[in-house]
């Protein structure tokens, strides 16, 4: 096979490969059932602004985002789409898109800045309107509690492998409900503990930066524990549908010998298995212990916690970008200074694949596999919405408009799969496009885009793309048939 050109900004970036390059699907042959959910999402750092306003404090995003070199284009989300101030325009946008549902997330800094007791009304004001004017749209809102922005002083106090965290979070999602509660049905924990936990205190490329091993495997538990006890809380308090989102991503080896398929193990240790079986099944992976017990006595799994880890929960949400494929390697370091993700497995080269412009291959039928494998592996699997997908792509606006091709065929061929597994049987209700707007992508800043929607951030002009008129009919065709 012919060596794909990398471009040169990022050369992980491999474009203009033909070997596995998807075509777009025809949305009159994308078909769900009836009463099948249609969403997108956003978050509250990745797209709000304001940090200076309404009483909010700093978040350990706010923090990073100040530290040399962490953001690759030296950006923070100080003003990121100015969504604070624009929220009514970018409900139209949501309208006009035909969603039923808009996943966003909730800024903790807004709601308790000082980290436990007072709640701030004015930070909630916002999200009050907010919901209000999605309500009026006739957009159900589906709120994330945590997706990351935790308020500085929290991880001043230790972060999450503190475990007063797990009661600090009880109480701010108490506060969220308090105020929403009687206009919000869905309610997300956690957005992706395995980022929260794992990028961010042990590889160290997310808020807060922080590079250690048995503080990061106690930080994801506090994260799962804190997810249980809110889910307890949240449901006396008379929500109506709970539930977390993992990002996941299967983890296979291309060639099966008994070496590769083992470091498949880990790898689905490491992105999956360590969070799925605490939620799903109350227990931790065994192979955990193998794989990490020179590094942590997992000291911080007290009595009763998998149990509540593993409270019931109403819908799992499942973010998916794209499988991994691994073979056995040895690990790129081992004994004294080993980190977590030092464990006995390589990245397949994957060079037949297509890439996005983060450099993620895009392979549909990881979607397909991914909510497959979830139901032969969890018995009593919860109903999953598809929380997140989608596909960054280096956009430009041209005479006005944005033909996003590749989000294009990324979107209506995952949107395929899913439909296939659908139709065979899997229990999945929803799909939340990621993302409604282009924003902030953490570590990678402003360079990369997501959105359905294009925004230039010197004018905050938005630009519907090619994607957004396409995911449009395939929610309209959707709605006409129900
Ligand atoms: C997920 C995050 C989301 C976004 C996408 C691209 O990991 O939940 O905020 O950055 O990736």
């Amino acid at each position: 096979m012919p060596v794909p050109p990398v471009d040169a900004e990022n050369p992980e970036a491999v474009v203009n490969v033909a070997a596995k390059r998807v075509e777009k699907v025809d949305p009159a042959l994308i078909e769900f059932p009836p009463e099948f959910v249609w969403g997108a999402a956003t978050s509250s750092y990745q797209i709000e602004g304001a940090v200076d306003e309404g009483g909010r404090s700093r978040s350990i995003w706010d923090t990073f985002c100040e530290r040399p070199g962490a953001i690759a284009d030296g950006s923070s989300g100080a003003q990121a789409c100015d969504h604070y101030h624009r929220y009514r325009a970018d409900v139209a946008l949501l309208a006009d898109l035909g969603v039923d549902s808009y996943r966003f997330s909730v800024a903790w800094p807004r709601v308790i800045p000082t980290g436990s007791g007072a709640v701030n009304a004015a930070g909630l004001d916002f999200y009050d309107a907010l919901v209000d004017e999605l309500l009026v749209a006739g957009i159900d809102p589906a709120v994330t509690l945590y997706h990351w922005d935790l308020p500085q002083v929290l991880e001043d106090a230790g972060g999450w492998p503190n475990r007063d965290l797990v009661d600090r979070f009880v109480e701010y999602a108490l506060a969220v409900h308090g105020r929403l509660g009687d206009r919000v049905a869905r309610w997300i924990t956690h957005n992706e503990p395995w980022c929260a936990g794992l990028l961010g205190y042990a590889v160290g490329v997310q808020a807060p930066g922080r590079r250690e091993t048995h503080n990061a495997l106690a930080a994801s538990h506090h994260l799962l524990v804190s997810h249980g006890l809110a889910t307890r809380a949240l449901r006396e308090a008379g929500a109506r549908e709970v539930g977390i989102t993992l990002n996941l991503s299967t983890a296979s080896a291309p060639d099966p010998s008994p070496e590769n398929e083992r470091a498949a193990d880990f790898a689905n240790l490491w992105h999956n298995t360590l969070f799925t079986d605490p939620v799903l099944a109350g227990t931790y992976p065994e192979l955990a212990r193998e794989a990490w017990g020179d590094l942590s006595d997992f000291s911080f799994i007290r009595d009763g916690d998998l149990e509540i880890t593993s409270e019931p929960i109403d819908f799992l949400g499942v973010n998916f970008y794209h499988p991994t494929f691994v073979r056995a390697a040895e690990p790129s370091a081992t004994g004294p200074g080993r980190m977590l993700f030092d464990l006995p497995y390589a990245a397949e080269p994957n060079e037949q694949y297509e890439r996005t412009d983060m450099g993620w291959i895009i392979e549909p039928e990881g979607l397909y596999d991914v909510v497959n494998w979830l139901a032969r592996t969890y018995p009593g699997l919860p109903p999953v919405h598809i929380t997140e997908n989608g596909c960054a792509s280096a956009d430009e606006v041209i005479d006005g408009q944005v033909k996003d091709d590749q989000r294009v065929r990324y979107v209506t061929t995952h949107l395929a799969a899913l439909a296939r597994a659908v139709n065979e049987g899997v229990d999945v209700r929803g799909y939340y496009c990621w993302s409604l707007l282009d924003n902030f992508e953490w570590a990678e800043g402003y360079r990369k885009r997501f959105g359905l929607v294009h925004v230039d951030y010197d004018t905050q002009l938005r630009v519907p793309k090619e994607s957004f008129q396409v995911f449009r009919e395939v929610v309209q065709r959707h709605k006409a048939r129900r």
